[in-house]
């Protein structure tokens, strides 16, 4: 990650010496040296129906100390617990803070899987380089989170819908009110057991198109996945909420462009109505928007699995105001949500000015055509039904 940055002419010899010395000079993380304290009880797992997405966390978490003078301390498993900090640590007060969402499955076999876990840290390190906290090593990391999950594996629960949803996240720990590049951090990780996102359960949602407010622009940092990012957009939220939407779908710049949705990327489905060619359409990763693992895994499937013949897959940017008049046109087949959390959700309808735009769904069905199968064909491989090269990592066997 840091060569990449090496490379980039906006970083100075100075600067990239201080940024690069954090990672050379220092002690990197190491899974090997882990030191694990249980807990006297463990806990016991909640019913499928009593899971509220992020309330219940399992019995431990890993947490790894970073100074620029030592590099990354061993690796600690310990109860689930809270956190002292100074008051004035640089996260509380200048938003050090970075956070990752990925989940793991229990599968038919009796197996615990991470689906693409190394998307996640490669996107990890790259929010934290740019935020001036320390990068580290993958893999390591990796084989922390799955001793992690090894210890609390009866927590995971069972059943399509449901996961072991993982919360790495790095913050600054520096303390002192002087704006600058910390010299300590924490990288704890935490899990919860979790069924779906929305409190609507697996239901079609309804997004309001908001251009009152802006959540990410060029040169910005809306590609990385930064604690900063979300406080601002919780007002937007509520005031889609107080009209009746569960999220906004998040516009840029007078062409109003549509980008993501407030916890989710965006893909919208059309279909030419001269040709009959149809088009599976998403916003292309101009550092504007989210670089989602589900996002990938979605294009890549359907690039694999789509005809030619029949579809186009595209990453361009497209318009509330193509939306609307597609829809006018009965050009508007279907439009979906996907996140790691939200997985793939079935969107309904989209508010925008004084209209509402109706999206398509399948006669007495919550979702469109393509969503249930794109939807299908991700559960098939993060559930064990289906191998795809190498998306899903064993990190522990159930029996
Ligand atoms: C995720 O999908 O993992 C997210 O980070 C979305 C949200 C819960 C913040």
């Amino acid at each position: 990650m840091l060569k990449r940055l090496s490379s980039n002419s906006n970083f100075s010899k100075g600067l990239w010496k201080i940024l690069n010395q954090r990672n050379m000079s220092t002690s990197k993380l190491d899974a090997s040296k882990l030191q694990v304290t249980r807990v006297s009880q463990k806990s016991q797992p909640k019913p499928n129906d009593q899971l509220v997405f992020g309330k219940t966390f399992t019995d431990h978490m890993l947490s790894i100390e970073w100074t620029m003078e030592k590099g990354w301390d061993a690796p600690v498993i310990k109860p689930y617990g809270p956190i002292t900090l100074d008051p004035a640590s640089c996260v509380f007060h200048y938003a050090f803070e970075l956070f990752e969402g990925l989940k793991a499955y229990r599968t038919k076999d009796g197996k615990i899987t991470m689906f693409r876990p190394d998307k996640n840290m490669e996107r990890m390190n790259k929010s934290a380089a740019r935020i001036c906290l320390p990068t580290f090593d993958s893999d390591e990391l990796i084989k922390l989170i799955g001793k992690l999950i090894e210890e609390d594996k009866h927590l995971v629960p069972e059943g399509q819908g449901y996961s072991l949803y993982i919360r790495p996240t790095m913050i600054g720990t520096t303390d002192g009110l002087g704006v600058g590049y910390p010299d300590r951090a924490l990288l704890y990780v935490i899990t919860s057991p979790v069924g779906p996102y929305y409190k609507t359960g697996f239901k079609a949602v309804k997004l309001l198109a908001t251009d009152f407010a802006t959540r990410a622009w060029p040169g910005g940092v809306g590609d990385k996945k930064l604690g900063a990012n979300y406080a601002p957009c919780i007002l937007p939220q509520l005031q889609a909420a107080d009209k009746g939407y569960q999220q906004n779908l998040w516009l840029f710049g007078p062409e109003k462009n549509i980008t993501e949705v407030g916890t989710m990327n965006v893909f919208f489905v059309f279909k030419d109505s001269k040709t009959g060619k149809k088009e599976l359409v998403t916003a292309p990763l101009d550092g504007t928007i989210l670089e989602g693992v589900t996002r990938d895994s979605v294009l890549s499937l359907a690039r694999e699995r789509l005809d030619p013949k029949e579809w186009e897959v595209n990453e361009r940017y497209y318009t509330i105001y193509e939306v609307s008049e597609r829809s006018k046109k009965g050009e508007l087949v279907e439009a979906f949500g996907s996140g790691t959390a939200a997985v793939v959700s079935p969107i309904k309808e989209i508010g925008w000015q004084d209209e509402d735009i109706q999206v398509p769904l399948l006669p007495g069905e919550q979702s469109g055509e393509l969503t249930k199968d794109v939807a299908n064909w991700i559960a098939a491989i993060q559930y064990g039904k289906e191998v795809h090269g190498n998306w899903s990592r064993v990190v522990a066997d159930v029996n």
